[in-house]
């Protein structure tokens, strides 16, 4: 067992180090990290959740799921109405789709030797390796959606979870048509991002599914999408990145408000410590997931060792502000879920990311709060 768990906690690299939770990953990590199924253009992922069944339809759940539908259907909108006519330069740096100092690379001597047409070319591959894995996020969003329209016992819950997976769905379709017709660029779904996917579509744990995805993946993503609606001066991306904010503030305030009860309440402790546990390794996956290594592939290899550059993202302050950016929305929603005790408090301060625990959670927080941000 123990020469076992090395070896998981060896494939998962420096993020896994709770054994427990390595072993729970570890079929997701092969299929990620070692097949390299991520890569191959189609895969099918089986999954073993129950759907369920309510032949009385009397048990409806929060009340706020109904809100939710509510504020959902009221929601919509059609992505057809974005002004797609807008023409998108990457290689215009008077309409910068991203400012230069969100390159991994700025503020090193390797940045200050480039022209400026090699400053756009960087920052228009970032832009697209950015979009590309919001791109695949989304798909996997869209899935967990209809996963969770199944596999959840209230039908509040179900009603909303329809609705959001039409949201997802033209996620989908912006993220892909911007990427399409305006980037022209798309990279493949990123380790990290696959494995956590892959784990959360493969389980048969109901909340598990709502953790990794509601919480876990769109927290990020809210944050991510925060930060580069407020860089980006692109007009196009960044209309499109407030439509889809406001779909997703609704998304994870559905997550918060399907789990906060069920683990202060319903489950036993050592349950919410494995949770716990869950969360923070998956948190650290996800935030690994932003060491850029497709940039180093394609433009640095020459220049860097794979460690060197890790070492260089790690300590470089642009991108260590960007990855605990990327935190402001999830801690004070895994504080609202109550997966965010004394214990683990003190892992999340070694990442420098507690100081978000005060930040309003997605229950309280407004769209022009989050727009703000
Ligand atoms: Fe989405
Ligand atoms: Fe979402």
């Amino acid at each position: 067992m123990d020469t076992m768990i090395h070896d998981i906690t060896e494939i998962t690299g420096m993020a896994l180090r709770n054994t427990k939770v390595a072993f729970d990953l570890f079929p997701s990590a092969l299929s990620g990290f070692i097949l390299q199924d991520g890569k191959k253009d189609k895969i099918g992922i089986h999954s073993a959740h129950s759907i369920f069944y309510d032949w009385k339809y009397d048990n409806m759940g929060n009340t706020e799921f109904m809100n939710l539908y509510q504020k959902a259907k009221k929601g919509q909108w059609d992505a057809d109405d974005l002004p797609w006519s807008t023409n998108v330069d990457p290689y215009n740096s008077e309409i910068p789709i991203l400012p230069d100092k969100l390159l991994p690379i700025y503020g090193t001597k390797y940045y200050d030797k480039l022209t400026t047409q090699e400053k756009t070319k960087l920052v228009h591959s970032l832009t697209s390796i950015l979009i590309s894995q919001f791109l695949h996020g989304e798909q996997g969003a869209l899935y967990a959606a209809g996963m969770t329209v199944e596999a959840t016992p209230w039908l509040g819950a179900k009603f909303y979870g329809a609705t959001q997976v039409m949201d997802e769905g033209r996620h989908v379709e912006v993220f892909h048509r911007y990427v399409n017709t305006k980037l022209n660029k798309l990279y493949e779904v990123n380790d990290n991002l696959y494995v956590i996917i892959h784990a959360l579509t493969s389980t048969k744990d109901w909340d598990l599914k709502f953790l990794g995805m509601q919480i876990m993946i769109e927290g990020l993503a809210l944050g991510s999408f925060g930060l580069i609606y407020k860089f980006t001066k692109e007009p196009l991306l960044k209309q499109l990145l407030k439509q889809v904010i406001s779909d997703e503030a609704r998304h994870v305030h559905y997550g918060v408000e399907s789990l906060r009860d069920y683990y202060t309440k319903e489950v036993s402790d050592s349950l919410r410590r494995d949770r716990e546990d869950w969360a923070y390794e998956v948190a650290v996956l996800l935030r690994n997931r932003f060491m850029f290594l497709e940039f180093h592939q394609e433009f640095f290899a020459h220049a860097f060792s794979t460690e060197s550059w890790k070492r260089m993202i790690l300590q470089s302050e642009v991108m260590k502000e960007f990855r605990r950016s990327l935190f402001t929305r999830l801690i004070p929603n895994l504080k609202a879920i109550g997966l965010l005790s004394n214990r683990m408090r003190t892992k999340y301060e070694q990442l420098g990311v507690l100081k978000y625990e005060n930040e309003k959670a997605a229950d309280t927080i407004s769209l022009n709060e989050l727009l703000a941000a």
